[in-house]
């Protein structure tokens, strides 16, 4: 397993990232911190009303950790055993986030819950935490699916991730088990450039909400819901293909991840311009966001009809965005791939816009679903609020 220890350059204080490359002058978009929780010069920290690891640029390094808890924990009993762990979890989490060296290494851990656990505790429901349904083409394994309890923890090195994984399994004692863990890195860019690439060579990430966006597609006040999927990628077989067909399959440039035709990544507005023309124009997607507002994520205009960012694109969803904030995985030679992570307001973003990658995207032919789950993810620890304390009281 390739252990990356670059910090990756995605500056933290800027909206908008110019990265001029080969003639192309192409407009980054990333949520950033501006909104919250606030970043010091030091790093990212662990108190605020957000949990931080969803709007934090991206570190080098990510590992999750699922557990479940113990079977025989339910109604309040459940629920008083949780919050004890997440208390311990909290001052742990504040005691090793907030020192030097941790805020060095961009130490970030954001916690979530899964969607069984509210009904077998008797709490109330997060509104839209719900289990994802199945989708055509998935291959999933039950042993790297699901959880009740999710934890994002991502540093510019493995060693930060791995020491606070040990602590946190340890202080769970007998109420959470692991379930399962899977980490991921992102690979070196070919050319040094400041946006990482995927395993399949294309800069990965520049289409994503600025802030603005952000604030309305990805928080649910100081919440947001996590959804990640294990996508075994056929790299090897998409590596044989030549370029300007794989360019066609994703429907961007691959050096420069702008559009074919070499315009400008931003996109126009939803409705009106040429921009919103394409298999959504006077579909489903009419209406949202009003016209000259902000932009509904890349163009599609030069994109063929069956690439991935046709599909996916955002003019089909009334605008409504998602912030992926992934990572690539490689558990040995013949399973690597993409450990898609997004962030979004209401996980069922995510299931319109897979069930358009199962049926009309041509990148499907080279993925393959093999673990999946979803969680709420918590709104931050306050000083003297320990995480959950929304939820459990
Ligand atoms: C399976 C492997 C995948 C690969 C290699 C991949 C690759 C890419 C690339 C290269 C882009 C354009 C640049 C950018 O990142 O902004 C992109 C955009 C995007 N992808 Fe994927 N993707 C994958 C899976 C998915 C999945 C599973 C979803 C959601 C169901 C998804 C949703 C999106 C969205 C929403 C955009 C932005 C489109 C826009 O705003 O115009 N992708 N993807």
């Amino acid at each position: 397993m390739p252990k990356a220890t670059n910090a990756v350059s995605e500056t933290p204080t800027r909206r908008r990232v110019l990265i001029t490359g080969a003639g192309l002058g192409l407009t980054v978009t990333a949520c950033t911190r501006d909104a919250d929780p606030p970043e010091d010069a030091r790093g990212p920290g662990f108190h605020g009303l957000r949990q931080a690891g969803v709007t934090t640029p991206r570190q080098a390094t990510a590992l999750l950790l699922a557990y479940d808890l113990d079977p025989a924990l339910r109604g309040a009993a459940g629920a008083r055993a949780l919050k004890a762990v997440l208390g311990t979890w909290t001052q742990a989490l504040a005691g090793t986030l907030e020192s030097d060296s941790s805020r060095a290494a961009r130490l970030t851990a954001t916690l979530g819950i899964g969607p069984a656990l509210p009904a077998r505790l008797g709490l109330r429901a997060p509104a839209a935490l719900r289990d994802l349904p199945a989708f055509t083409g998935d291959r999933l394994d039950p042993d790297r699916c699901g959880g009740d309890l999710l934890v994002q923890l991502c540093a510019d090195t493995a060693d930060a991730t791995e020491g606070i994984a040990s602590t946190l399994t340890r202080l769970a004692g007998e109420t959470l088990y692991p379930r399962w863990r899977q980490d991921g890195f992102l690979p070196p860019s070919p050319d040094g450039g400041t946006t990482p690439r995927s395993l399949l060579g294309f800069p990965d990430g520049p289409a994503n909400p600025t802030p603005e966006e952000c604030e309305r597609w990805v928080w649910s006040g100081n919440a947001t819901y996590l959804v990640v999927r294990r996508v075994h990628l056929r790299v090897e077989d998409f590596a044989r293909l030549a370029v300007r067909r794989q360019e066609e399959i994703i429907g961007r440039d691959r050096s420069t991840g702008g559009p074919l035709d070499g315009g400008p990544l931003d996109g126009g507005p939803l409705d009106g311009g040429p921009s919103a023309g394409g298999p959504s124009a006077g579909g489903p997607s009419a209406g949202g966001p009003s016209a000259g507002g902000p932009s509904v994520g890349g163009p599609v205009d030069a994109a063929p009809p069956r690439s991935h960012v046709r599909a996916v694109s955002p003019r089909l969803d009334a605008g409504a965005r998602m912030l992926r904030r992934g990572y690539s995985y490689a558990d040995g030679p013949t399973d690597q791939g993409l450990l898609f992570l997004a962030f979004m307001r209401d996980p069922a973003l995510f299931a319109r816009v897979q069930r358009r990658m199962a049926t009309q995207d041509e990148l499907s032919g080279f993925t393959e679903a093999r673990g999946s789950a979803v969680a709420y993810i918590l709104p931050g620890a306050r000083a003297g609020r320990p995480l959950g304390a929304e939820l459990l009281g």
